[in-house]
């Protein structure tokens, strides 16, 4: 809601110029050094999704904060999809382009069962390319996306149109 939107939003430091020219940076840190606030931000997530997902899959490395409080407070499963080269044993793999560069994400192909309802959480929601990479990695693994939760979304980087064929939550927004 607007309340802690505004919250979250109050609790956000902007860094222009980082890490590459042009790209102002919102830190979360603040955010995370508020006691009590990351599990009243995970049961608001959970809140939004409440039954309609299976197991939580956490997007490296920010993305795993948030989600390893939903699932540790919802009590399900939680797997992580992780940068190359970091998971053991046979992954799905897909790549894509981020505001300040590219990369790939991977996800174990026995992690996620065929057909399992995930919700994929990350820290901040910018031009949309890492979530629908994971996106990838869930089709891949014939599970459905229930839906996306986001602490912040950077509006204007065209995230929420890029992923306009999924349930996406912000809990904030920011221009
Ligand atoms: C950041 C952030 C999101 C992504 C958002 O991660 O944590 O995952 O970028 O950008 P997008 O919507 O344009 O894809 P980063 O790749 O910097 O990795 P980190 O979490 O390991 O710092
Ligand atoms: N802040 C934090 N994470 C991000 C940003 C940002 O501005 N852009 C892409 N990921």
């Amino acid at each position: 809601d607007g309340e802690v939107a505004a919250r979250i939003v109050g609790l956000l430091r902007g860094y222009p110029d980082h890490p590459r020219p042009g790209v102002v940076f919102q830190d979360l840190s603040p955010l995370y050094a508020e006691p009590g606030l990351l599990a009243e931000l995970a049961d608001r997530a959970d809140a939004l999704f409440a039954g309609a997902y299976d197991r939580v899959l956490a997007v490296e490395s920010r993305g795993f904060v948030l989600g390893a409080v939903i699932a540790a407070r919802r009590g399900v499963p939680l797997t992580l999809a992780r940068k190359p080269g970091k998971l053991p044993g046979a992954t799905h793999q897909a790549a894509y382009t981020l505001e300040y560069g590219t990369d790939s994400l991977e996800l174990q192909r026995d992690a996620v069962a065929p057909g399992d309802r995930v919700l994929v959480v990350d820290d901040v929601l910018a031009t949309g390319g890492t979530l629908a990479a994971v996106a990838e990695l869930v089709a891949a693994a014939d599970a459905k996306v229930a839906g996306m939760a986001v602490v912040v979304e950077l509006t204007g980087l065209g995230g929420a149109e890029r992923l306009a064929d999924h349930r996406v939550a912000a809990l904030s927004e920011v221009a």
